[in-house]
C-alpha cells in the first residue's frame, strides 16, 4: 500500500518509534492521527507532521472506541491503524531493584498486568473497534507493533517476552481471519532501537548491539507496508536467529541460555 492520502493512526506516536513513523508517514503524503497518553508530546508531534492529535490511554477500551468514531468522523475513515504503544517494563524503575529482578516471573503482578494491557489488550480493542469499519468498506490495514522478542526471547524480561509473544499470535490471527476480506495485516519485528523505551534511569542507553536509529526503522515499515508483507523486519538478521529456532527449537535453547550466562547482571 503506498501511504498517499490514507489516513493513518499512530499509538503511541509522540516519542520514539511511533513519533519517526509519524513524522516518515507524513512526509509520504499520510494524514495522520498521532495518539498518546502523553498530551505534550502529543501535540508537538501532531503540529510538527499537520496531523490530528488525540490523547488517549490505549489501557482503556472506551478511550480507544472513542478514538476510532472521532477520527471516521472528522477524517471520514481510517486506513491504517498502527498499534504500536508498548511498554518494555511494567512499573517506573525505583533506581533500586535490579533490572533481573523487575523483569523475571517474581516480576509484581502489578507489572505482568500492565504489561498485557499496554502491548496485548491495547491490540485487540483497536481491532475490536476498528475491524467493523474496514470490513464494512472491504479494505484497511492493520499494523502492529511486535518485537524481536516476540518471535525469539528478551534476556531478562519474561513479562515483556510473554507479552510480546501474544501480539505475534494475535497479528497472524488477524492475518489469517481476515485476509481474504481485504484486511491487510503487518507485525513490526524491531529488536534494538535507540528511545526512550532503550534508556536506563540515568539516561543511558542500554547496549543493544546493533541498535538503530528510529528514523530507519520507520524507513523500513514505510517499506514493509509498500510490499504488504507480513512481517516487517527493521534487522533482517532476526528472520535468521528466527529460522535457525525453528530448525532446531533445542539447540536454540541451549545457545540462549550460553548468552544468557554470558549476559552481564
Ligand atoms: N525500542 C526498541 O528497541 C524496540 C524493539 C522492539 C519493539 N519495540 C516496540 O516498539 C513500540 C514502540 O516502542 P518505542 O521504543 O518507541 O518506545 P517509547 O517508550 O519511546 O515510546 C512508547 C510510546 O508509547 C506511549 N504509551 C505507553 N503507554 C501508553 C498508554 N497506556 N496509552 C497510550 N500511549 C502509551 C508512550 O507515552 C510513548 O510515547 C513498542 O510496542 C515496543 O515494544 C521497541
Amino acid at each position: 500500500m503506498e501511504l498517499r492520502d490514507k489516513v493513518v493512526v499512530v499509538t503511541g506516536g509522540a516519542n520514539g518509534m511511533g513519533e519517526a513513523m509519524c513524522r516518515r508517514f507524513a512526509a509520504e503524503g499520510a494524514s495522520m492521527v498521532v495518539c498518546d497518553i502523553d498530551a505534550a508530546g502529543t501535540r508537538r508531534v501532531a503540529t510538527e507532521v499537520g496531523g490530528l492529535g488525540r490523547v488517549v490511554d490505549v489501557r482503556d477500551e472506551a478511550q480507544i472506541r472513542a478514538l476510532v468514531r472521532d477520527v471516521i468522523e472528522v477524517r471520514g475513515r481510517i486506513d491504517v491503524f498502527v498499534a504500536n504503544a508498548g511498554v518494555l517494563w511494567g512499573e517506573p524503575h525505583d533506581g533500586v531493584t535490579p533490572l533481573q529482578d523487575r523483569g523475571n516471573v517474581w516480576a509484581s503482578n502489578a507489572a505482568w498486568q500492565e504489561m498485557w494491557d499496554v502491548n496485548v489488550m491495547a491490540q485487540v480493542y483497536a481491532a475490536r473497534a476498528v475491524l467493523p469499519h474496514m470490513l464494512a468498506r472491504g479494505e484497511g490495514y492493520l499494523v502492529q507493533n511486535a518485537s524481536a522478542a516476540g518471535l525469539l526471547t528478551a534476556l531478562g524480561n519474561a513479562p515483556y517476552t510473554a507479552s510480546k509473544h501474544a501480539v505475534v499470535g494475535l497479528t497472524e490471527w488477524l492475518s489469517i481471519h481476515h485476509g481474504a476480506q481485504g484486511i491487510k495485516v503487518s507485525c513490526i519485528v524491531a529488536e534494538g532501537v535507540r528511545t526512550d523505551m532503550l534508556r536506563g534511569a540515568q539516561g543511558e542507553w542500554f547496549a543493544v548491539a546493533g541498535a538503530i536509529d528510529p528514523d530507519d526503522a520507520a524507513a523500513a515499515v514505510v517499506a514493509g507496508i509498500r510490499t504488504e508483507q507480513f512481517l516487517i523486519l527493521t534487522h533482517p538478521k532476526v528472520e535468521q536467529y528466527f529460522r535457525g529456532k525453528a530448525a532446531d527449537y533445542d539447540g536454540w535453547l541451549t545457545r540462549m541460555r550460553r548468552l544468557h550466562a554470558k549476559t552481564p547482571r
